[in-house]
């Protein structure tokens, strides 16, 4: 592949098939949580509603499974032998993706808890206030030989990150702030992740130049974070008005770059 980056405004699980085997040095998917159930939440002091859209609905707790079980098993398919996958969720579907995972013999890495020091309030007042995601990171199976950047995950500058002390190595859980206003200039997505999360799970699972598939690309977070970091972006985003959203963003990263150099 030569330009930089693709994208696709197609549902994954079809487009997958278009790729060969053992294509992609890393996969970041952050599928549909399928949590938009009538719920509510805080932000900025008013109550709102947490549906997402459509997209994001329930449709029962085994045919959600059989989801998150095929678009794991058609990623498998096009990861490199020696590549690794990210997965994103929160109760409501990480626990669904790390059994289809195991069943279909990915080896995890580490379960990681994305930490959000700025998180909503509870409404409800009669539980916890849910303030983390998890990343489940995995290798493609027992035999594979994973990209690590140990070095630089200890010994790189993480200002932010109130956990991260310099020249110790990096823990599982990272303290992340909830995606900034400045980086929805371009319009908004409801489930936008942070360029400061995808840049530090790219510069730790992968090299210079290497090709990355993100099939739930949404507003194209992780195309931003890899053309920045000079890495190849495949995105697949079946809703046409996201993927035209990602492709203004990831145009934007990329202009960035060329100006630079
Ligand atoms: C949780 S969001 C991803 C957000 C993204 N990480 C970002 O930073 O903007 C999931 C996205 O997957 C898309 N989606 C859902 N099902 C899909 C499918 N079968 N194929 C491709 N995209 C899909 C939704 O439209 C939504 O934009």
């Amino acid at each position: 592949m030569e330009e930089l980056y693709h994208l696709y405004c197609a549902d994954c699980l079809k487009k997958l098939k278009d790729f060969p085997e053992n294509t992609f040095d890393m996969i970041f998917a952050d599928p549909p949580y399928l949590l938009s159930n009538g719920g509510i939440s805080c932000q900025n002091g008013r109550v709102v509603s947490v549906n997402k859209g459509k997209w994001d609905e329930s449709k029962g707790i085994k045919e959600d499974f059989n989801f998150h079980k095929k678009w794991l098993e058609a990623c498998k398919r096009v990861l490199k032998q020696n590549g690794t996958l990210w997965v994103s969720g929160t109760y409501h579907s990480i626990y669904q993706c790390g059994f289809a995972m195991q069943l279909l013999g990915y080896q995890i890495l580490n379960d990681i808890a994305w930490f959000k020091p700025n998180a909503s309030p509870n409404m409800s007042c009669r539980c916890f206030t849910a303030s983390h995601e998890t990343l489940i990171w995995a290798k493609k199976d027992k035999k594979s030989r994973h990209y690590f950047n140990y070095d630089l995950m200890k010994n790189g500058d993480f200002p932010k990150d109130f956990i991260k002390k310099p020249h110790t190595q990096m823990r599982s859980v990272w303290a992340i702030g909830t995606t900034a206003p400045k980086e929805k200039v371009f319009g908004k997505h409801p489930t936008q992740k942070p360029l400061e999360l995808l840049e530090r799970i790219i510069l730790a699972s992968t090299k210079e130049n290497d090709l990355i598939l993100d099939p739930f690309t949404g507003s194209g977070t992780t195309g931003v974070a890899a053309v920045k970091l000079g890495r190849r972006f495949v995105g697949i985003e079946q809703n046409p008005e996201y993927a035209a959203l990602a492709g203004k963003r990831i145009d934007d990263a990329y202009q960035h770059r060329e100006n630079q150099q």
